[in-house]
């Protein structure tokens, strides 16, 4: 098992996989995989029967991906979390964790464009490659959002979408 801890520190570790009382034969889900940290305990604590799927747009973090036949990470969005887990024939679910937000590895990677310490483009998109096909032509990252399409222009596409 790959224990990454330069990838991600863990928030709140043992309070929420806590607050899941897993059951070790169970099914669970880990929304936002990163480095792997919430994702590795709650393995730990599985038996031979429980499984675990996890959900990353990033694809960095398929390098922190568990070589372990009880475990299964998506590249995507958790918006299709239903699709998906009927896909992998994981539901009905035991329990879900989502640690919301963005990891230690895109803040800290300069050409991310997370960070204002580091020179670099501005980009900030999570799922890089992923981003293109829900906006179709755009390679939208925040360069663009500001640069290239008009704020109105932008706001429109956002409301369109919601
Ligand atoms: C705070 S980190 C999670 C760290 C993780 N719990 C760990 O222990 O390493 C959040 C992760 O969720 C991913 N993420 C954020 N929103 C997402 C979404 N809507 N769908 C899929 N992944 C998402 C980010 O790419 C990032 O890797």
């Amino acid at each position: 098992m790959n224990e990454n801890r330069m990838y991600h520190l863990p928030a709140l570790l043992h309070e929420s996989i806590e607050g899941l009382s897993i059951n070790p034969a169970g099914i669970y889900a880990d929304l936002t995989f990163g480095g792997g940290g919430h994702s590795h305990v709650i393995l730990d604590k599985l038996n031979n029967d429980g499984r675990l799927i996890a959900f990353d747009q990033d694809e960095d973090s398929l390098q922190n991906a568990f070589d372990d036949e009880r475990f299964t990470l998506v590249n995507e969005n958790f918006r299709y979390l239903k699709n998906f887990l009927r896909l992998h024939k994981a539901l009905p679910l035991d329990g879900i964790l989502a640690d919301l937000g963005i990891s230690s590895h895109q803040i800290d990677t300069p050409e991310r464009g997370f960070a204002t310490r580091f020179e670099g483009p501005l980009d900030m998109r999570m799922a890089r490659s992923q981003v293109q096909h829900v906006l179709k032509d755009h390679s939208i990252c925040v360069w663009h959002v500001i640069r290239v399409l008009q704020p109105r222009k932008w706001l429109t596409l956002i409301l369109k979408k919601n």
